[in-house]
């Protein structure tokens, strides 16, 4: 893996919260999914790494560049893919439109080979039949596509994208993650509660907690916290953190499990969540789960 993120040190404030409490890591190619609960920070992290937000300490260096000196950011710029958490849409825009006015921004200053460009990622994410609707007339998930649509505007190297599969129906999901499958030589970052996505699309994981990078390794290695946690029975267990009834109404218990229980296979669901419990508010942090970032 050649590493194109590094970040050492990385704080960010607003006000009295402190969304980003000295962050280290580092990223290569291939894709790398950000997981945590409501507020960890991924969008924060994701928006610094996007150029589009300053840190208040620390240092960045993506694609070899410094990103505290403007020509290092312009360079970066140059080859960055990034969809926001919340894009701001020109809603009367068509797809069409809205996706070539970002071409215009990202400096396809040719007629003819932009269009050809907009046309390939609009049907990247399957919207050629939509490509001349209004932002506005569209679905949630179409435009959500929409904003994945203008990210891989001429194939960037470096690929941000905030929470990409909320909202896409299975097949659309589907469909994303075989798009990821030939962006392999780029490096792509992107935000997710869903830990089967991480599972079928993503070859390294950052498990973000409370500004803090607790975890980092491959999806294998956050399943493998929980090896020994985890357990079905047909009812909840004192030792249980975490329960919830299957589908097959046997419960599925997540924490330490009664002498002589069948313990489970876990999933990169269970590691993440035995970690996320044990780190969170209230959690105990002494756990050996926490020490593997
Ligand atoms: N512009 C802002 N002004 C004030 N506080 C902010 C701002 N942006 C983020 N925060 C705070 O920083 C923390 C991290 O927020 P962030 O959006 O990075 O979390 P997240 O991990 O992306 O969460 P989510 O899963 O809900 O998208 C939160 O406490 C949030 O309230
Ligand atoms: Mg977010």
């Amino acid at each position: 893996m050649t590493t194109t993120v590094r970040a050492e040190g990385l704080t960010k404030r607003f006000g009295r919260t402190l969304a980003l409490a000295g962050v280290d890591l580092t990223m290569g190619t291939g894709v790398t999914a950000l997981l945590g609960p409501n507020g960890a920070g991924k969008t924060t992290l994701l928006r610094i790494l996007a150029t589009v937000l300053s840190s208040d300490a620390g240092t960045v260096e993506l694609l070899g560049h410094r990103i505290d000196c403007a020509d290092g950011r312009l360079a970066v710029r140059r080859r960055l893919g990034y969809l926001p958490q919340e894009p701001g849409f020109h809603r009367h825009f068509t797809a069409f439109e809205f996706v070539d006015y970002v071409a215009v921004l990202k400096e396809w200053g040719d007629r003819r080979p932009r269009h050809d460009e907009v046309r390939r990622v609009l049907e990247l994410v399957g919207l050629q039949d939509q490509a001349g609707t209004r932002i506005r007339n569209l679905s949630g998930g179409m435009r959500r596509r929409v904003g994945i649509a203008q990210a891989l505007l001429g194939s960037p190297d470096l690929l941000l994208l905030d929470e990409p599969t909320a909202g896409l129906d299975p097949e659309q999901r589907l469909r994303f993650r075989e798009l990821l499958g030939t962006a392999a030589h780029s490096t792509v970052v992107l935000s997710t509660h869903q830990t089967d996505d991480v599972a079928a699309l993503c070859q390294h994981v950052l498990v973000l907690l409370g500004g803090h990078v607790r975890f980092a390794g491959t999806p294998d290695d956050l399943a493998a916290l929980a090896e020994g946690h985890v357990w079905v029975d047909d009812r909840r267990h004192p030792g249980a953190e975490l329960a919830w009834v299957t589908s097959q109404g046997a419960v599925r218990q997540i924490g330490t499990p009664p002498r002589g229980a069948t313990t489970a296979t876990p999933t990169v669901e269970d590691g993440y969540l035995l970690l996320a419990g044990r780190n969170g508010p209230g959690g105990d942090h002494g756990d050996d789960a926490g020490a593997a970032a």
